[in-house]
């Protein structure tokens, strides 16, 4: 049996490459569920890449599952086969490096699961939690749990991702500081393993399985299903924007907010906080595509970086859920809290929005991307978790310094979270600090500008590994073992083990390049 080749694509070197289909077994093509297999060129291309437009890597196969249980079939071919084949899911393709990708091997095509069904999403009102399928979007949860006046606890910022595919990574928005990830958020679930079983697990049912697989990145199992607690939701959001002309006061206000003591009245009063970095080009940027700012607001936001002579401000970004109601009172109460802040006076911009609306937001400024084209482009994000004892020095170098010079395209998030509401069991990975920051560089490149801002994305992780800044890659992208050895610290000891335990011929995800031994067997 052929053994897989390897072909691995840095990101800026794109070669197209087509695959015979010489190295697949061709008794993949003999079984129950071959005709859901695909080799012609579209089906390749269609998940060669992903939202970050940076790597091509084409597959040998794409599976088209119809249920979990095809998926355990063509695991549990490729794991009883004398030549294992390499298979990764893929959710939405929402990823920046290719993590989804599997050179030479089977790309699952996670979505079409949830193709003309209405099962894959049972919402319990009675039991406050979803029943979903990992192949599901969040948008879909959001508009099943909404016709009962339920959501879930913690989103993302954007809903057009997989719910196996946030889960896999963490997930998270401004409703972490309170309620932690997603995957903090998390009853059970139904994985499918490396070697093709079907596991059920929780906190009290195969627990290592289910610590591993949330954050695991792909790599012990595929879920095909997540049980999803329920709270009762807003109607409709006052959603804020505050602006601040230094880190420092912008910082601590944020960390005030977060870590409310329970007996405030201003515990649990914000559904949601975020902040960002408005660079000069990002503010002209995010008034085109967001419909928060109205124009006579961005030009009053101009002045006032001209009149302190800034190229940067900071917003923090609260939002209050509420019902009709109460509506009254929820204002007295925003602005008791916004007495007790120190933004720039007169600097408090305010929104009424329905709760659906404030959550699919970013879907908006998509929309309007992609009618100017901007949408399918490059996008060499950065996301990293600084701790809070350096987010000072980190403003000063990377988002003064390396950034400093240039006009961003595309959002530059900075928000505080809480460790205590992450499991410090599970596979993600965060820094070794009470309270840490999300920060998202979200920048959309041009062919031209790709280079340099790659090479900036660079010089910031260097900047930060010189000045012994602790941060930890969310979504983490290493080329090497000592990359993946020093991201996981601690935990890659156990990493390795629930690798060896669930995928023990290392089948999984190898889009990723987690060089465990199982990975150097096999792809070397
Ligand atoms: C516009 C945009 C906005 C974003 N906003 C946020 C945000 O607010 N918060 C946040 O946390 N993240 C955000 N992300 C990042 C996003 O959560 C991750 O990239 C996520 O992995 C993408 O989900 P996906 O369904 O597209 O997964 P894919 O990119 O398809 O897959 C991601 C990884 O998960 C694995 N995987 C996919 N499905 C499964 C499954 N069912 N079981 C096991 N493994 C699986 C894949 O093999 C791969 O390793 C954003 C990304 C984009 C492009
Ligand atoms: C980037 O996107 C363009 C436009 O969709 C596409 O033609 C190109 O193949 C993509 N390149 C990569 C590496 O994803
Ligand atoms: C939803 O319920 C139906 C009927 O009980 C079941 O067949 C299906 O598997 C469930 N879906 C999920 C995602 O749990
Ligand atoms: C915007 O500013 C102009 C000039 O100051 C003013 O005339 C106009 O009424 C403002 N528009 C809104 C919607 O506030």
């Amino acid at each position: 049996m052929p053994r897989p080749i390897t072909i691995s694509f840095t990101s800026l070197f794109i070669t197209t490459l087509f695959i015979s289909t010489f190295s697949l077994p061709q008794e993949l093509f003999a079984l129950d569920f071959s005709s859901k297999l695909r080799t012609d060129k579209q089906s390749l291309m269609s998940v060669a890449s992903d939202f970050g437009n940076l790597t091509e890597s084409i597959p040998a196969t794409v599976f088209y599952p119809s249920s979990p249980h095809d998926i355990a079939a063509v695991i549990s071919f490729s794991y009883t086969n004398s030549a294992p084949l390499f298979i990764s899911p893929r959710g939405h393709g929402h990823s920046i490096n290719g993590q989804t990708s599997c050179p030479d091997g089977m790309v699952i095509h996670m979505e079409s699961l949830g193709q003309d069904r209405t099962d894959r999403i049972n919402v319990s009102v009675a039991n406050r939690y979803v029943d979903v399928g990992g192949e599901q979007l969040w948008i879909d949860v959001l508009n099943a749990a909404r016709r009962h006046g339920l959501g879930v606890n913690s989103w993302t910022d954007y809903l057009y991702l997989t719910v196996g595919g946030t889960l896999s990574v963490g997930g998270i928005s401004g409703q972490t500081f309170q309620h932690g990830p997603q995957i903090s958020n998390v009853l059970e679930l139904d994985v499918i393993t490396g070697t093709g079983e079907q596991v059920t697990c929780s906190k009290t049912r195969n627990r290592d399985l289910f610590n591993a697989v949330l954050g695991g990145l792909g790599q012990f199992g595929i879920i095909t299903r997540a049980r999803i607690p329920l709270s009762p939701a807003p109607e409709k959001v006052k959603w804020v924007r505050l602006m601040y002309t230094d880190i420092v006061t912008f910082t601590r206000d944020q960390e005030r907010l977060i870590s409310v003591d329970e007996n405030e009245w201003l515990s649990g009063f914000l559904n949601y906080l975020e902040g960002s970095l408005l660079l000069e080009q990002g503010l002209i940027d995010s008034w085109r595509s967001s419909s928060f700012f109205s124009k006579n607001d961005t030009e009053r936001i101009v002045q006032l970086t001209a009149k302190h002579r800034l190229t940067a401000l900071y917003y923090l970004e609260v939002v209050v859920g509420y019902d009709e109601d109460i509506a009254t009172e929820v204002d007295q109460e925003l602005d008791l809290l916004l007495d007790d802040l120190s933004f720039v006076p007169g600097f408090a911009f305010a929104q009424e929005v329905t709760y659906v609306e404030f959550l699919d937001r970013v879907h908006d400024g998509e929309v309007k991307l992609q009618e100017a084209g901007q949408w399918q482009v490059p996008h060499p994000w950065l996301n990293l978790f600084v701790p809070k004892s350096r987010i000072l020095d980190f403003d000063a170098g990377v988002l003064k310094g390396i950034l400093g010079k240039d006009k961003a395209m595309g959002p530059i998030l900075i928000y505080p979270m809480n460790k205590n509401k992450w499991d410090s069991e599970m596979s993600a990975m965060i820094p070794d600090e009470e309270v840490f920051y999300a920060i998202g560089i979200l920048r959309s490149a041009t062919r031209d500008k790709l280079e340099k801002m790659v090479d900036q994305n660079k010089k910031i992780l260097e900047f930060c590994t010189i000045e012994g800044i602790a941060f930890k890659q969310y979504m983490p992208h290493y080329r090497t073992k000592e990359g993946w050895m020093k991201h996981f610290g601690s935990k890659w000891d156990k990493f390795v083990e629930l690798k060896m335990k669930y995928d023990p011929k290392g089948i999984l995800a190898p889009g990723l390049k987690i060089y465990t031994s199982l990975l150097e067997d096999n792809y070397i």
